[in-house]
């Protein structure tokens, strides 16, 4: 059973209604769950809605990209699962997440966070930027073909005790901004700027995601990238994003198209 859903998340959601379209209605708010992403599948298993939205105040199974755990601890973060169902803006939906993760923390507080391939929000000078926000898609797919996506944000609101295999990776909205921040208002935010994105891809416009996620993520022209390949080790520079979200890296006098995978930048 979901649990009522907060006063200032509530509060900041009715003043961006008319913004963020579907998005965040209905709204099922949890003290605790396992995972929001798998709450919400379930939700679309029974036929909710697109723009079904399931957030957290704490997960005790939040999962990563890699089968890696999301540390989501009481209060620190959000912790958002999005039901997506249009199949024309599936391909690109985990840009789109990341667009607006970036885009609503700069509208909500003002911090210059960037994108880092694929979907890292980032924060802080080019050598020591850390991550503050993740996205997580996980389809479903049937007979037919896509039956929905699970668009999972976590965005990390105030400091923690990350764990130590994070302590020097992981940041927060707080901790870079030295003030406190209003999680309602970075949620809304959020979900007024995915509208316009989701909306775009939906109708076939891919053009504005790309061109909104190159602008946020510098660092996809022009890094040192290193990956681990069966055959070994490979290096080379990045040369942006193609027009399906991959990455693309100079090696030698050839260009390599990365679709997935852990990168090491430099
Ligand atoms: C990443 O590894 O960068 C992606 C992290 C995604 C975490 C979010 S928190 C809300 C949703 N529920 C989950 O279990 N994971 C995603």
């Amino acid at each position: 059973m979901p649990d009522p859903v907060p006063d200032d998340i509530a509060a900041a959601l009715a003043r961006s209604a008319e913004r963020r379209g579907c998005f965040g209605d209905p709204l099922y708010f949890f003290a605790e769950t396992g995972s929001t992403n798998d709450v919400a599948a379930a939700l679309a298993e029974r036929g909710a809605p697109e723009g079904t939205t399931v957030i957290a105040s704490r997960q005790t199974a939040g999962r990563g990209r890699f089968g890696r755990t999301w540390f989501s601890p009481e209060g620190a973060g959000l912790y958002v699962s999005l039901v997506c169902r249009n199949p024309e803006a599936a391909p690109l939906l985990t840009l789109a997440g990341g667009v607006a993760v970036a885009q609503g923390i700069r509208a909500a507080c003002g911090l210059p966070v960037l994108i880092k391939w694929p979907n890292d929000i980032v924060a802080g000078e080019a050598r020591t930027r850390r991550k503050l926000a993740g996205i997580l898609a996980e389809a479903s797919t049937g007979a037919d073909g896509l039956q929905y996506v699970i668009l999972g944000l976590g965005i990390n609101l105030r400091p923690a005790a990350y764990p130590p295999e994070l302590g020097d990776r992981a940041t927060s909205i707080e901790t870079e901004l030295g003030r406190v921040v209003d999680a309602g208002l970075v949620l809304s935010e959020t979900l007024a700027a995915f509208h316009p994105l989701f909306d775009r891809l939906a109708t076939g416009d891919r053009g504005h995601v790309l061109a909104c996620w190159r602008e946020l993520a510098p660092s996809s022209h022009g890094a040192l990238v290193e990956w681990t390949t069966p055959a070994g080790e490979r290096r080379g520079t990045a040369a942006g994003i193609d027009d399906a979200g991959a990455l693309l890296v100079k090696v030698g006098s050839r260009i390599e198209r990365i679709i997935s995978g852990e990168l090491r930048w430099h």
